[in-house]
């Protein structure tokens, strides 16, 4: 065969770069042994496999549902699932719905909580836009608004989250510069977030609501609140989302998945958003796939309806409970917390964050990289969650462990293998 000719790609195509993850997926096949703390995935064996087989039999013994389960359905999801999930996210914050302007009219189910972030970020952003976010952040995300051509300021972050002050200095700087009027958001992984695991406080949530407010003069900033691991949390008060400060359903908007805490196959998220935005993220989901499968939404329906889901959430969490708790002690087994080298504690998700001395480079290209696959475990480099500060510099000195997928038996030599490496770094 001859060698085809090259395809003249969009632009948007040369900014969108490859999932550096794939990679290091492609790596635990060649090795079965490899103990993959980098695989952001979560636990095959808490799988919900019983449940969702007796929904099913249930679904499709009901012809009439059958059916309607198998037809199309419309682009912002089925009537009753919105209504059970608005009534889920009324729980969760122990509000009622009403008093935050919203309604199962104001839900958008989609195909994943991923979907709903590009086709928001998609309505909302023209190259060269801005958009604000923490540092270390989302990369899957943050990879998404470059294809789109925006820019992404990054600030700081703390143990309380986001540094909300940072956001206020930068768009003081933005506004002092006239370029206000190019940010359109703040994105902000609240809860358990990915890649440090650490959760917003609650002083903090109350304070971006009353600054992206306060910038908004000739239009609104919005929040983009990414709440996906929102439900696993295993210790300590649940938080309020940033979405309960803002009582008007103008400035805020929340995404929340089905993956996390119930099962990635069924690829259902939701979103509760201000009707102007949403209006508009159902004519782009009108031509990207005018709804979501109506099979799944179904499974999504009686699962909350059934009390499965509840159930099965109590399993998963204490499952994660125990994993987080076996990650972090194994990590205190083997290393020694000191100023330089620390690791996050968090109190739900699947993430533990490690900051170590900086002259240990745990890039893909560096020595420990190769050395804990030569030693059979893996993590995510810290700087794929990076965005370069203002010199273009990106820290390569943190890693990012996930406990998700790994075994409860894998975590202690897992740990060591790593520690065992690190240590040879340091020395
Ligand atoms: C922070 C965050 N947001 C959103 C998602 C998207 O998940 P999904 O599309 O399966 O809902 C992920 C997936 O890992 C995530 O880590």
């Amino acid at each position: 065969m001859s060698t085809p000719l090259p395809l003249r790609l969009s632009a948007k195509a040369s900014r969108t770069a490859d999932s550096p993850i794939n990679a290091l997926i492609a790596a635990k096949l060649a090795n079965p042994d490899l103990v993959n703390f980098a695989a952001g995935l979560v636990d095959e064996a808490t799988l919900p496999v019983d449940e969702v087989a007796a929904i099913t039999k249930r679904l499709f013994g009901e012809s009439r549902r059958g059916q309607r389960a198998l037809q199309y359905g419309t682009a912002i999801g089925l009537r009753e699932l919105r209504e059970a999930l608005i009534a889920h996210l009324e729980r969760l914050d122990g509000r009622h719905v009403g008093d935050l302007g919203l309604s199962a009219d104001d839900v958008l189910v989609s195909t994943g909580s991923q979907q709903a972030l590009y086709l928001i970020a998609d309505v909302l952003l023209d190259p060269g836009d801005i958009v604000i976010t923490a540092n270390p952040s989302y990369f899957v995300f943050t990879g998404a608004l470059q294809s789109m051509g925006a820019r992404v300021l990054a600030v700081p972050m703390d143990d309380e989250g986001m540094d909300v002050d940072a956001v206020e200095r930068l768009l003081e700087q933005l506004q002092a510069k006239g370029e206000l009027a190019r940010v359109k958001f703040v994105y902000c992984t609240s809860f358990f977030d990915n890649p440090t695991g650490l959760s917003l406080s609650t002083p903090r949530r109350r304070q971006l609501v009353e600054i992206v407010r306060r910038f908004s003069t000739s239009h609104r900033i919005l929040i983009l609140e990414d709440a996906a691991y929102r439900e696993l949390g295993y210790d300590g008060a649940p938080l309020p989302s940033i979405k309960s400060f803002d009582a008007e359903n103008q400035f805020t908007i929340i995404t929340q998945t089905f993956s996390k805490p119930f099962a990635p196959g069924i690829k259902l998220g939701y979103t509760a958003m201000p009707p102007d935005l949403l209006d508009q993220v159902l004519r782009q989901k009108g031509s990207h796939d005018f709804g979501s499968s109506n099979v799944c939404q179904e499974i999504a329906l009686e699962t909350m309806t059934d009390g499965s889901y509840v159930r099965h959430l109590e399993v998963l969490k204490n499952e994660y409970r125990r994993k987080r708790d076996a990650t972090l002690a194994a990590l205190r087994a083997n290393l020694t917390e000191t100023a330089e080298l620390h690791w996050t504690h968090p109190s739900g998700g699947i993430y533990v964050w490690l900051t170590l001395p900086k002259h240990v480079n745990t890039s893909r290209e560096g020595r420990l990289f190769e050395r804990c696959v030569k030693y059979g475990v893996l993590y995510v480099p810290g700087a794929y969650s990076f965005h370069p500060d203002a010199q273009g510099r990106t820290p390569n000195h943190h890693m990012r462990l996930c406990f998700g997928q790994v075994t409860f038996e894998e975590i202690a030599p897992g740990i060591e293998r790593l520690a065992g490496a690190i240590k040879e770094e340091m020395a």
